[in-house]
Order: C-alpha cells, then structure tokens, then sequence
C-alpha cells in the first residue's frame, strides 16, 4: 500500500502514462464518444502540449488511442502548442475539408500557443473519425495579434445556420462571441466579462443550451461556464451564469451570489460535449480532476498525473434564488456498477457504526436525516486514523469534505484542507451520492445541486467505511452501495 499504483482509479479516465491536463474535443461521432485531451507524450509534468485521445462506447470505459494532434515546428524555428479547444461534426460540410456527401468529418478548434509570443485560433480535420488530422493550411483562422486569447468552444446554432465560438482574453475577464458559416472566417459577436468571479484569469469557456427540470420544465435556458477562480476558497474553479442567448448576445439572470460549479478543489477545465444523440436530453460534460496550485506535484508517481471526472449530465431548476445548475454522473454509468448493495435501511444510528463494506472503488448512496443531531460524519477510505472525511453540520447547513487527514497530503503545502458547502436538508433529509475510486471523491449532495471533487492519497488500504453521529441520534433512511 501507499505505492503510486495503487492511485490509479478504476473508473475515471487516466492516461497509462504521462501528463493531461483539460479535456478538449468532447465529441460524439458514429457511436464514439471522443475524449481529446492536452497531454505532454514526453513526460509527467506539463509541457509540449497536445492532444491525446481516447474514445468510448458508452462513456465508462475508454480505450486509449494514439496523439491526435502534437505540437508542431513553424518555418521560423518556434513550435506551435496545440492548447485547449472543442471538436464539432460537420455534418454538411461547411468548411468544404471533405468529400461530397461526406457526413461524418470531424474539425477540431483548438488554441495555436506559441510560447510567449501569441495564441491564436486555430482549424484541424479528419476523415477518419479522428484518428488522424490534417491541419488548416491557412492557420491561424481568428487572430487578434494576443499572447493571451484562447480556448475556443464552438456550438452550432441554427436558427442562424451557423457555428458560433465561444473564446476568452484570460486577462481581461472577458469573454467572446464570434460566428462564421464555414468555420473558417469569423466576426465578432459580442463580449460578456468582467462581473462573476475575477480573482483568478478566465480559461475554457463554453455557452449551452440547458434543459430545465421541475417546474417550468420543456423550457431551457443558456448557461455560460467559466474556468476561473473561488473568491471564498482562493482555489481555481468554475463558474457559470444563467441567462438567455438571442444569438448575437449573452444576457444573465439577475444574479445575488456567484455560482460555482464545483466546491471542491479539483474540477476544472470543464467543457460539454457536442453532438450528443438525442437519447441524451441534457448535456454532458467532462472536466479535469486537478488544480494548478499543485497538479504538477501530486504523488502518483513517475507514470501518470491527471484524471477526468465522470461525466456528468446537467440539468436547471428554478429555486427560490434563481436557476441553479444540477450534475449527476450519467445513466449509464450506473448500468455497469454492481446490483445495488443496500447495506441498511431505517436505521437509527447513535454514537459510531462502523458500515459492513471495505473497498476504494464504489458508487455509495446515502439518505440520511440528522434529526435532532448537532450533525453527523461519513469517514470514507478509512484506516486507523486516517480518513476522508464528510461532514453535515446541522447549525450551519453545511456540507464538509475534510482531507487533512486523508493520507499523503504534504507534498505541497496548498494541499491539505477542508471545503465546505451550504446544503440545506431536504424535508429534514441529506440525499449524498460520493462516487470514490481509489484517489478520487466526487461528491454529489442534493441531486446534484451543490458538488465536490477532490483528489485524496491514502497511505493505507483498510478502505473501511463509518457513519458517526453527534450529539443525539441519527437516522439513516437507506445507505446502498455499488462497485465496478
Ligand atoms: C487551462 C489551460 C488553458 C490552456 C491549457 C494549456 O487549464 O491553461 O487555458 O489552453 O490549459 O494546457
């Protein structure tokens, strides 16, 4: 135990050797779903970006295939990073790369990096489901002349017949709109910043299309999301607003606090995926499990560094405050883990009960309601004293993930730490789904209202399980939990 291999998930997506970073091209062709990638294929730290890729038949288990697009020499002696950037279907051939009739061309959109000289948009297709790449002769295709100006995601749109970008000036807070016919010629939309969340730069946007669930439901709203920073937390997160989009211009909802789209330290870079089939009524999205303050240094050892998160399928509800994004782990996912295991129901619980399950790889479903309790904890990954640990803290109404004590955590002093969340109960209740895989806690309260992510090292393997009240008694309502 405590050996790095021993961090590896087993059902989160990591690369068999080397870096990643944010996910790119999330894309969905002919019965693939593709996951692009930023990885460096020459070691596991950042650096010589490009793009990996994996695909998958039923976003669970991913088969890893070869670069798709490495980074690449100028005829002036610099080299050209493929930074961060969408794939879309063009299924009518509006770039006029494919053959007539051809249906299934894929064109990637990616950031052109060069290394302190500029960023600008650039076009790449393929023919053969992604598998190889022909880029653009007459790249760059949106230029502004920036060293900062990047992570292009592109959407059809059409009420306009058309494609429309979404792309950041990280420095400035500010987003843009452009729109172009053919994928290769843009004009500007609009621009939508400063507002939100300014602590740190803005990366990775993206506009969609939500569903909304409950009431007011056959409606959708847009949501713009934002990689950036947590003003309360001082971590990088995501952000997001609601509001409408006519085309030409984002519009958010009156909006009192800032959203965030993971309150845990490790979601970022979160992107959706484009041309999902119809059986899929909400959109999904991937992000990277990781946080710049110390992606570079976690421990898991000389092979691999960096995870992508389940994906996770959104939805919108109207609360008393606004809408507000909701995430669970798709569907299918679920199809592949065990029968569900119910491992109690209606029971009461006073003092410590030490759950009859040991592992490091499940789905667990609890319902849980903390009477007249002050609170109650939920120790995941345990081994003496060493624990991850949630806790519900009935006074405050808030929701904790403790990894001060989870195991490896000095490798870097930005580590070690406690999130928390406010979650009201529900009719007095706590609904939390954690999906834990061997380094990972994903945390999912409420139906996907409030989530954490976070990346967590044990040093031991007991992988025991415990349920704790505090003060009075608790109940649980039903604790059930699958394996892969
Ligand atoms: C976000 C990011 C992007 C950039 C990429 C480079 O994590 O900084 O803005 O395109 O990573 O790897």
């Amino acid at each position: 135990s405590g050996l790095a291999q021993d961090f590896r998930p087993t059902f989160h997506y990591t690369p068999p050797k080397n870096w990643v970073n944010d996910p790119n091209g999330l894309v969905y062709l002919d019965g693939e779903y593709h996951l692009f990638y930023q990885y460096n294929p020459f070691g596991n730290k950042w650096g010589h970006m490009s793009w990996g890729h994996a695909v998958s038949k039923d976003l669970v288990t991913w088969e890893t295939l070869p670069v798709a697009l490495p980074e690449y020499p100028n005829t002036d002696g610099t080299t050209t990073m493929v930074f961060s950037g969408c794939a879309v279907v063009d299924s009518l051939n509006t770039s006029g790369f494919f053959e007539e009739g051809f249906h299934k061309g894929l064109v990637a959109i990616y950031t052109s990096h060069i290394e302190g000289k500029a960023q600008h948009q650039s076009i790449a297709y393929s023919s053969d489901k992604g598998r190889t790449w022909q880029l653009y002769e007459k790249n760059p295709v949106l230029d502004l002349g920036m060293k900062d100006f990047r992570d292009p995601n592109v959407i059809w749109y059409p009420e306009h017949n058309a494609w429309i970008m979404t792309v950041v000036k990280p420095l400035e807070y500010t987003v843009q709109f452009y729109e172009s016919k053919d994928l290769k010629t843009w004009a500007l939309l609009s621009e939508f910043g400063k507002q939100g969340d300014m602590t740190k730069i803005w990366e990775c946007p993206s506009l969609i299309k939500i569903p909304v669930e409950g009431k007011g439901k056959n409606q959708s709203k847009w949501v713009l999301m934002i990689s950036s920073g947590h003003r309360q937390k001082g971590y990088l997160a995501m952000q997001y607003f609601v509001g409408d989009f006519d085309g030409k211009q984002f519009t958010p909802q009156k909006q009192e606090e800032i959203l965030y789209v993971d309150e845990g330290k490790d979601f970022y870079a979160g992107i959706p995926f484009s041309n999902l089939p119809p059986k899929h009524k909400k959109p999904i999205m991937i992000g990277w499990i990781n946080d710049w303050e110390y992606a570079n240094d976690i421990p898991t050892g000389d092979t691999w560094r960096g995870a992508f998160s389940v994906p996770r399928e959104m939805s919108l509800r109207m609360t008393p405050n606004g809408y507000r994004l909701f995430q669970r782990p798709v569907p299918m996912f679920q199809k592949v883990m065990s029968k569900k295991a119910l491992v109690a129901k209606n029971a009461a619980i006073s003092g410590v009960w030490k759950v009859p399950f040991q592992g490091d790889s499940y789905d667990l479903l609890l319902v849980i309601q903390p009477q007249k309790a002050e609170g109650f904890t939920l120790r995941l990954l345990q081994s003496g004293e060493e624990a991850t640990v949630l806790r519900y803290d009935v006074a405050t109404q808030e929701l904790s993930l403790d990894r001060t004590k989870s195991g490896l955590t000095d490798f870097h002093r930005r580590f070690s730490g406690i999130d928390r969340v406010k979650v009201p109960l529900r009719k007095g209740k706590l609904y939390v789904r954690v999906l834990v895989d061997k380094s990972i806690v994903e945390v999912f309260a409420q139906g996907g209202e409030k989530v954490m992510t976070n990346w967590v090292f044990p040093t031991k393997n007991a992988g025991e399980i415990s349920i704790a009240s505090e003060g009075s008694s608790i109940k649980v309502n039903s604790l059930s939990i699958k394996t892969f």
